[in-house]
């Protein structure tokens, strides 16, 4: 099947709704679908120089994902000595040497229906959801979550404890966009659809959500995401978790009375020369 097939044919299956469960060839386009997420032959959303976020989201891929979850049952995949129940469309993703995926042992799982391109390094605990795409030599490092179809670009780095959202549904929703060259510092979240453009950097501690203003303090500018854009955070910017005061019109008062002030990212700088060198120590590890 192509893709152009296989997406009529997933959305074929996903329309049919609760009809589906039982259906075999449902279940086959779903493993096609599953084959085609793990080859990185299709996935939740692709770069699009087209778009105005230059992510196009394919919805049917979501809606494929979806279908999964609905046409598994439950499964007992215990394995010696641990007891594992899930959907039996979701099983653990096992990798062979070919793959040139170097999973250090304790812990980690990567769903069924990730992507995760050669020479990835995933250190224990860490968890990559289905859907996902982890691209070429990015280090995944322990207490990391990829969660459901984020796209991780090509030689990231996300740092230990570095939550990176998923997003399954609504189908449409932007899943969160990781581009290539960026540092997601330690204890970092970023969720609800934002995405973060090539070789930025966000330090340790630094969220980020839809709703949460960055200030960029180069350009004088505050971002967020608005109507069907996401937050975006631009090319090299160098993000830190920072505070706030309360808005006028908001409590200020009470907050100055209370000595309260709001959790603000901000844009301190764009990459430099003393960035990359911050940002460069785990080349020998990789
Ligand atoms: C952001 C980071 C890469 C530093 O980048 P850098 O380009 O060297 O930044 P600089 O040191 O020039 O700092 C620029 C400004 O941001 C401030 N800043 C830097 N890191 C900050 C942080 N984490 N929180 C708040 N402010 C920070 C600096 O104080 C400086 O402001 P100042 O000039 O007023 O003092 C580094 O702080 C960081 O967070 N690294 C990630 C660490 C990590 O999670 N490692 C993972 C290991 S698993």
């Amino acid at each position: 099947m192509t893709i152009a097939q296989l997406q009529k044919a997933v959305e074929r299956a996903f329309a049919a709704g609760p009809a589906s469960i039982g259906d075999q060839s449902a279940m086959d386009v779903f493993l096609e679908l599953r084959t085609a997420l793990e080859r990185g032959e299709a996935r939740a959303a692709s770069p699009d120089p087209a778009s105005a976020t230059g992510w196009r989201v394919n919805a049917w891929v979501k809606q494929g994902i979806l279908l999964g979850f609905r046409l598994g049952s439950l499964a007992d995949i215990s394995v010696a000595g641990f007891s594992f129940v899930d959907k039996s469309t979701y099983p653990v993703r096992h990798f062979a040497l070919a793959d040139g995926v170097r999973i250090v042992p304790g812990g980690s799982s990567t769903r069924a229906g990730a992507y995760v391109a050669r020479g990835v390094v995933c250190m224990p605990p860490m968890y990559i959801n289905t859907g996902a795409w982890v691209d070429e030599g990015t280090m995944v490092d322990s207490h990391a979550l990829v969660g459901s179809c984020a796209q991780v670009g090509k030689h990231v780095h996300l740092s230990a404890a570095a939550q990176i959202g998923g997003v399954l549904e609504p189908v449409n929703a932007s899943p969160v966009v990781i581009e290539d060259d960026v540092l997601v510092g330690g204890n970092s979240g970023v969720y609800e659809g934002t995405i973060v453009r090539q070789g930025a950097v966000l330090a340790a501690g630094t969220i980020l959500t839809r709703g949460t203003p960055v200030y960029d303090l180069v350009n004088g500018t505050i971002l967020r995401g608005s109507g069907d854009m996401p937050l975006i955070i631009p090319e090299n910017a160098v993000v830190v978790p920072g505070s706030r005061a309360v808005a006028k019109d908001k409590g200020h008062e009470r907050s100055q009375d209370w000595g309260l002030s709001l959790y603000a990212p901000v844009i301190v700088k764009y990459r430099d020369e003393k960035t990359d060198l911050s940002t460069t120590l785990e080349d020998l590890l990789r």
